[in-house]
């Protein structure tokens, strides 16, 4: 195998064999490609895209690259769920207890926070004494004992990717369709999950901004995980203004409990229960989606739910009397209300202005190593759509950096946008995208 050869192939559009990505991939993790020849890949990648059978292939790669979980010994069809990210995105807090409440294995491997966007395992990790840096060996006994997990990635998994993605992060070639695909595939697929729902978010919040880009996306995951042989299904939700009301880790742990006892959040719960409706129906466990939302619904109201996310949280070595008591839980030193300068209508947010908001409030990291206050954040009061009088609370900041609170105000304030005449909230579950293609959802 020549590398330059390889490269000037994909660099004139040509289709790369599987031999060819096989042998460049695994001689770049054995340290015998630089950097410099797999950046140039990857550029090329990044203008040419890759075939369905290459981005199948380069998967694959990747995700054999390091340790492929096995789970052939827990019995029943695992299915885990994989948001592509946004603001106040916590549906995963309620989800995997939920649908394990309903008798579908869950083993859920998440990330942290990206850019604009909070992620799972920061969340969990506010409850005080919560491991998410299991072993595999804990994360299969977990799974064996309670019926779900949920942890970080090791240096196990998927090693391939981790260091592309770093070179991906400091060569321009993030953006990049087949390589993202590939990216969040491999790591799903090493889990030892048997199935997959998508959330691929679409609007001012998500990654992929535009609709058409969140479908080329999706259908990228969905032909992948398919042609792996792990039946994967996809839905394109909305997120043009924050998730729920609550952003912020422990904020969203909160708002995560109070759905788990039966609080009906609107988008919130509506995404929830129509991803965990797929999970049941891929699971097995029922016979169509909707059938899959009814058990969800009864997962909730019977409180099944809720206990599941107790065991889990105690299993994983957190402190269950926080989510039993959350007002045990210290407070940011300052909550300092927005108010609305205007009478009118809820029209729009700046959604990824409102996620940086909050990471510079603490609830993010601005630099790998900075540490997060699972307190900071945001509580927003309205949805797009709704009334409001002037002066009334718009939303609430929490931090413990008094010199930010003044300035941090008036941007919040700026980011959500008045208007004089009702607007139409946008429609929140907009398609649905499986082997066959993608087709609007009904809701
Ligand atoms: N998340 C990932 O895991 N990989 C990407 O490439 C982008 C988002």
């Amino acid at each position: 195998m020549n590398p330059v050869e390889l490269i000037r192939k994909k660099r004139n559009g040509g289709t790369l064999s599987q031999d060819e990505l096989h042998a460049f991939i695994t001689e770049y993790v054995r340290g015998r490609i630089p950097d410099y020849q797999m950046s140039a890949f990857l550029m090329a990648v990044y203008f040419n895209g890759m075939t369905m059978e290459e981005r199948a292939t380069f998967t694959d790669v990747m995700l054999r690259s390091g340790d492929v979980v096995d789970l052939s010994m827990i019995p029943g069809v695992k299915v885990d769920k994989h948001s592509t990210g946004g603001v106040g995105d916590k549906v995963s807090l309620i989800l995997a207890p939920m649908v394990a409440a309903c008798g579908v294995p869950v083993p859920m491997i998440s990330g942290r926070g990206l850019g604009h966007t909070g992620g799972t395992l920061d969340k969990l990790e506010s409850i005080p004494g919560f491991r998410t840096n299991l072993t595999i060996d804990e994360y299969k006994r977990v799974i064996a004992e309670t019926g779900l997990v949920l942890i970080g990635q090791t240096d196990d998994i998927a090693p391939a990717d981790k260091r592309m993605y770093s070179l991906r992060d400091v060569t321009a070639t993030v953006e990049s369709i087949p390589l993202i695909a590939g990216s969040i595939m491999s790591k799903k697929l090493a889990e030892g999950i048997d199935a997959l729902v998508l959330d691929v978010k679409t609007g001012n919040g998500a990654f992929m901004q535009k609709y058409d880009d969140s479908v080329a996306l999706a259908d990228a995951l969905v032909s992948i995980g398919n042609a792996m042989g792990k039946e994967t299904v996809g839905f394109i939700t909305d997120m043009n203004q924050p998730l729920g009301f609550m952003i912020g880790n422990w904020l969203e742990v909160v708002e995560s409990i109070e759905c788990l006892q039966g609080k009906y959040v609107r988008d919130l719960m509506d995404v929830t229960y129509v991803l965990g409706g797929a999970m049941l129906w891929l699971g097995k466990k029922a016979v169509s989606i909707d059938e899959g939302i009814e058990q969800c619904k009864s997962a909730i109201a019977s409180g099944k739910a809720m206990d599941k996310f107790c065991e889990l949280t105690e299993r994983q070595g957190g402190d269950v009397s926080y989510l039993t008591n959350p007002s045990r839980y210290p407070s940011a030193e300052n909550g300092i209300g927005v108010l609305s300068e205007k009478s009118g209508y809820v029209a729009g947010y700046s959604t990824m202005e409102i996620g940086l908001l909050a990471i510079e409030l603490g609830a993010g990291r601005l630099k790998v190593d900075d540490v997060i206050d699972p307190k900071a954040g945001i509580i927003i009061t309205k949805k797009i759509g709704d009334e409001v009088k002037a002066g009334e609370l718009l939303a609430t900041i929490f931090t413990d950096k008094s010199g930010v609170v003044q300035l941090a105000s008036d941007r919040l304030k700026a980011l959500i946008q008045i208007a004089d005449r009702r607007v139409e909230p946008p429609p929140l579950v907009v398609s649905y995208v499986d082997a066959h293609g993608v087709r609007p959802w009904r809701m």
